[in-house]
């Protein structure tokens, strides 16, 4: 396909096979001095319509380590203030020769609208509360790496569901891969018909924890909040935050993840952030293997035979 937009449109093997890609890109970045000219003469452009500092940076640097001219126009400082349009924006910049345009926009949906109007691959960074595929690839590739497989691993997602598109993108991902999720959260965020997506529920953490092999936090969004704020976050954390003590009830040798940015003490405490079984700083360096391989996979289109050397 021209475009990653969700991982609800793509196959387990095509999961498998970005994730197989991004483990060579990793041990370029580990070994191989971060350079490799997979991408010289392509134009990446970063379009970011929200604050991002992981996404955008990442991107920006698995560009630059494989030979790409990068560039980035956040919405606040372009002519998107003067009043043009997301399609205007995208035909402008596919004009200036583009190869791939990285879009984070606050309405789920926009980074498709931009899709079937430019030339340019688009990868979706995130989209209100619809998806954000590359942090749940980063995320999936970081559980291979530390436990080897995604078939039959336990999932537990905690926290405010409704407003996360990391969340929608794991439980698209992981279900697909044969993991099995749980999730738990206030009832007020956890959003209505999820266990259609074949998802267990929970309304306690400590049900949703136990034997997990994996915890994942997630930050409240506040500034996604329309209806005031239920629950406040001193509630959040007493009855959702992740501890020392309710850690004990997963797997002895469970990881924790988080996509950041953290609420620090809110949602895990500095114990469990900072401690052994936080796999929060790999998952970062390995977001910028996985923006990597999309990049190369993206933009060898028309070249299906070429091998990674
Ligand atoms: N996880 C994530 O998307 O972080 P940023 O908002 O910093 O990009």
């Amino acid at each position: 396909s021209k475009d990653l937009l969700g991982l609800r449109d793509i196959t387990a093997e095509e999961i498998e096979y970005i994730l197989n890609t991004a483990k060579t890109m990793k041990y370029i970045i580990t070994t191989n001095n971060k350079k490799t000219a997979h991408l010289q003469g392509k134009s990446v452009i970063t379009l970011f319509y929200e604050n991002s500092t992981r996404t955008r940076l990442s991107f920006e640097l698995a560009s630059k380590y494989m030979g790409a001219n990068a560039a980035n126009i956040s919405a606040s400082g372009s002519s998107v203030q003067k009043g043009e349009s997301l399609i205007d924006t995208g035909k402008t910049i596919d004009s200036m020769g583009s190869d791939v345009i990285i879009i984070r926009h606050p309405m789920s949906g926009a980074p498709h609208l931009l899709a079937q109007n430019v030339k340019s691959s688009v990868i979706n960074a995130g989209d209100g509360m619809n998806e954000h595929p590359t942090q749940a690839l980063l995320d999936m590739f970081t559980m291979v790496e530390k436990k080897g497989s995604l078939k039959g691993l336990k999932v537990a997602i905690v926290g405010d569901i409704l407003h996360s598109r990391v969340a929608r993108s794991n439980i698209w991902g992981l279900t697909k891969m044969g993991a099995e999720v749980n999730i738990a959260g206030p009832a007020t965020l956890i959003p209505p018909g999820i266990e259609k997506l074949g998802v267990n529920v929970f309304s306690t953490v400590q049900e949703a924890l136990l034997d997990a092999d994996v915890v994942m936090g997630l930050r409240i969004q506040l500034e996604r909040q329309k209806k005031g704020l239920f629950p406040s976050i001193r509630e959040y954390s007493r009855f959702f935050g992740l501890d020392d003590k309710r850690l004990k009830l997963a797997r002895e040798d469970a990881i924790v993840m988080h996509p950041g940015p953290v609420n620090r003490g809110v949602e895990l405490s500095s114990m469990v952030m900072d401690g052994d079984q936080s796999t929060i700083n790999e998952q970062v360096t390995n977001g910028v293997a996985i923006r990597m391989a999309l990049l190369y996979l993206l933009t060898r289109r028309g070249t299906a035979n070429e091998v990674i050397d």
